[in-house]
Formats: structure tokens, C-alpha cells, sequence
């Protein structure tokens, strides 16, 4: 069986965790998008360029334990604008979504120009301030030194170049479903989602 749940939206509206979840409960394989882009943005750092980083990716490149850093993100977000690198990372992601046995993506163009023809499209967020308190809160957990409004300019630094670009900018799709979780517990938006893609599997049978 081929099934893919795409799962777009903002930094730090909870669509990883939601993406984790479905690929749980549902047995599918999931992919977290943003980190190809931050192991591309981490390989600048080292002093590749994007483009080259991006064609020559290797899965060790993306299981990294240094690429939710600051610094990595700020870069992350700069290399995301290069269409070079967009077009690089296409046929993986396509691959990914159509593997059997199901996939969930998570990032900010699955449902619009990755996988169009998604079976299932979620547009999650939540206001700017809710997810950089929650960025904020995974940072200091993870032992970094910084303040919550540092964070907040971040969030919102991030959220304009991310929906600004000319290249496959943020944006719902049109027939994405559209799930804030500002006031929902983890288990009130896992449901809500699970609850989409379990009336979209049962409508297949
Ligand atoms: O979701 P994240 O914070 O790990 O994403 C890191 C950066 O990559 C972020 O600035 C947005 C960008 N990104 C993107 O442009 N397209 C995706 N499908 C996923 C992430």
C-alpha cells in the first residue's frame, strides 16, 4: 500500500511530534524534512557550498547530533532559499513518500510541491509566541544558554524568510487541513490528526 500524510507549518507548531505520532499509531515510516536542510546548512558551516552539499547528502550527513542548534537553524533557513538546493533534495523526498507500507513528511512544502497528490495534507501552527516558548523550553532542556525573547526574534526571523522566498515558500495547501495547536495538548492535536488520516484510510476500503 502507498499512503502519504504530508505535514506542513511553521517552526515549533508541534508537526514533528504530530508527524511521529501518525507514523506510530499507523505503522508508516516518517521523514523529517527540515533536517536535509539543516544538514545541508550544517555542511556551509564547515565551508561547503549549499549547492554541493546538497547534491553529494549522505544519510550520515542527517543523522548528525549537532543539527538543532542556533546557529545550524539560522543556517538551515538560509540554504532552504536556494532553489539549487530545493531541486536537489526533490527526488529523495519523493522517493520517501511513495515507499510502501506508508509515509508521513513533515516540513514547509510537502503538501504544496513535494507530494501534491498527498492522501492526507495537515497545515499545523500555533502563534509565534506559544512556539518559541516551546523552542525555548527544548533549548534550555538541551542545556543552552538563552533567552526567550532571543527566541521569539528568532521564530519570527525564520517565519518571514521561510514565507517570503520566492522559491516553495511557506504556505498551506489549498486542501490541507488546518490544525492549531496554540491551545491543544499533545494528545488533543495527535488525535485531531490521527482522526484525519483514519477517515481518509477507512474511505479507501
Ligand atoms: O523544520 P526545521 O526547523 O527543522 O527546518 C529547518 C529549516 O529548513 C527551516 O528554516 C525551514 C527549512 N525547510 C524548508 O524550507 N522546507 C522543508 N520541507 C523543511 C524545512
Amino acid at each position: 500500500m502507498q499512503f502519504t500524510v504530508a505535514i506542513d507549518g511553521p517552526a515549533a507548531a508541534g508537526k514533528g511530534t504530530i508527524a511521529r505520532g501518525i507514523a506510530d499509531r499507523f505503522g508508516f515510516a516518517h521523514l523529517d524534512t527540515g533536517l536535509l536542510y539543516r544538514a545541508v546548512g550544517r555542511r556551509t558551516l564547515d565551508g561547503t557550498p549549499a549547492a554541493i552539499a546538497a547534491s553529494t547528502l549522505r544519510l550520515r550527513d542527517i543523522a548528525r547530533t549537532d543539527l538543532r542548534t542556533p546557529e545550524v537553524s539560522d543556517a538551515a533557513s538560509k540554504v532552504a532559499a536556494n532553489p539549487e538546493v530545493r531541486s536537489a533534495l526533490v527526488a529523495f523526498q519523493r522517493d520517501f513518500a511513495t515507499r510502501e507500507g506508508g509515509a508521513v513528511l513533515d516540513g514547509r512544502d510537502i503538501g504544496t510541491v513535494i507530494c501534491p497528490e498527498a492522501h492526507v495534507k495537515l497545515f499545523v501552527t500555533a502563534s509565534a509566541e506559544v512556539r518559541a516558548h516551546r523552542r525555548w523550553l527544548e533549548l534550555v532542556e538541551a542545556g543552552h544558554d538563552t533567552s526567550e525573547a532571543d527566541v521569539l526574534r528568532d521564530v519570527e526571523a525564520r517565519d518571514a524568510r521561510d514565507s517570503v522566498r520566492a522559491e516553495a515558500p511557506l504556505r498551506a495547501a489549498d486542501d490541507a487541513l488546518l490544525l492549531d495547536t496554540s491551545t491543544l495538548t499533545i494528545d488533543e492535536a495527535l488525535d485531531k490528526a490521527a482522526g484525519a488520516v483514519q477517515t481518509v484510510l477507512e474511505s479507501r476500503t
